[in-house]
């Protein structure tokens, strides 16, 4: 009777391994078949990481078992994760649509500021080949310890939005430490006021009326000055140059650290150069009325996507026309971004001397970063290569003012 029971309970359902996916706590109890044998490889519950998925590939494992009766609750474990497990296909436009809005519902964050070892109460998730992939649970409830192979994974690391509060949470904590000391307290602070400007910055993209908003991005940019004026070398830590995909939020910040480290090095008075991190920073605003999938097109816009795409520099001109704190200089770096000394930019047309200072430093920033930045469908170009490529459009762009940005960026190029 005993061996009856034993039999029914044999855990002979096949799974391959390539369906369990890692960040995921596992639904039941999963078997390895070794010398003819089914033996326990992972409890029900447990966390099925990136180091567990290495081990299973070098093993050459690429069958598990479950027992019968847990099938109906591998199968929704399946169902619950299928929508992040699954990859689009760029060619297909009702997928890249589901793309295109699903990676509005994430926020991308720098690893840099994730300790292995340390508690996170927010879950990370990865975006790579356009695929978005859970890499870590957690919750306030149960927070999770973040291990070194989480960190090292290729593509970009994101979060979902409603884990926002949880991360800013973080990034405070990590700022008001009293352990930090000398060069660790200034990469700290620069990396905080980065990814605080890009939450920021998501949200005043989402509701680019708010007032209120305008304020934080202010504070921000002093911090942001602050840390350069601290150290120089405190730029690098406030880019963000690696990813997979491009973020309208993650390129304005880059665009107002390089414009402002670019004022400090000519020599701007303090008042000046907040004007000019608080246009630049707010300087692509407008793309907060362009949709998703134009934003987020792969590859070359057609006549109609361009001409929707270049009104936002219009739309970003009305919409900070309306907030009356927002600084007239400030605006011309919203306005003038995307024109040329040539007179081949837009939005109009304008040559020479009536490009002022800010829209000339803002463009050279914004080509900049559109140069360094990945897409998913093509690299990005090396800091050395996009200086130079920058370099042979003479007449487009302030060669003094690019002369010292060359300066500027040596260490990186
Ligand atoms: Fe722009
Ligand atoms: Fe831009």
């Amino acid at each position: 009777m005993a061996t009856k029971v034993r039999e029914i309970e044999k855990p002979d359902i096949p799974i391959p391994v390539r369906q369990l996916i890692v960040g995921t706590r596992l639904p039941c109890d999963i078997f390895i078949r070794e010398n003819d044998e089914l033996k326990v490889l992972f409890n029900m519950d447990v966390l099925y990481t990136k180091i567990s998925q290495d081990i299973l590939k070098e093993k050459g494992i690429s069958e598990v078992y479950i027992f019968m009766r847990d099938s109906p609750r591998f199968d929704h474990y399946l169902s619950a994760n299928r929508s992040l497990n699954r990859p689009v296909d760029p060619d297909s436009k009702a997928s890249f649509k589901e793309y295109a809005y699903r990676k509005e519902q994430y926020h991308q964050i720098d690893p840099a500021l994730l300790t292995p070892g340390t508690q996170i109460s927010f879950s990370l998730l990865l975006l790579d080949k356009f695929k978005f992939s859970p890499l870590l649970d957690a919750s306030d409830n149960s927070p999770a310890e973040l291990d070194e192979s989480v960190l090292k994974v290729a593509g970009d690391l994101i979060i979902k939005k409603s884990d926002l509060p949880r991360y800013y949470e973080y990034i405070l904590a990590l700022r008001q430490s009293d352990k930090l000391s000398g060069s660790d307290k200034i990469k700290i602070k620069s990396l905080a006021v980065k990814e605080t400007s890009k939450i920021v910055l998501q949200d005043f993209l989402a509701d680019p009326r708010s007032g209120e908003k305008i304020k934080e991005v202010n504070t921000l940019v002093n911090d942001m000055i602050d840390c350069i004026l601290e150290d120089r070398d405190a730029i690098y830590m406030l880019l963000s140059m690696k990813g997979y995909d491009y973020y309208t939020y993650t390129h304005s910040v880059n665009v107002a650290a390089l414009s402002v480290s670019l004022g400090i090095a000519i020599d701007l008075k303090r008042d000046d150069i907040e004007k000019l991190g608080t246009g630049t920073m707010l300087h692509d605003i407008g793309k907060s009325v362009i949709s998703h999938e134009i934003l987020n097109k792969q590859g070359k816009l057609d006549n109609v996507e361009y001409t929707v795409m270049k009104s936002h520099v219009i739309e970003g001109e009305k919409i900070m026309r309306d907030h009356k704190s927002f600084p007239e200089e400030s605006l011309s770096a919203v306005v003038q971004h995307h024109e040329k000394l040539s007179g081949k930019g837009y939005p109009y047309g304008l040559c020479g001397k009536d490009i002022g200072l800010f829209g000339r430093i803002s463009a050279i920033a914004d080509c900049y970063d559109a140069l360094t930045t990945r897409r998913p469908y093509r690299l990005a170009f090396s800091p050395f290569t996009a200086l130079t490529v920058i370099s042979k459009e003479t007449g487009d762009y302030d060669a003094s003012l690019l002369r010292i940005f060359i300066k500027m960026l040596g260490k990186i190029s």
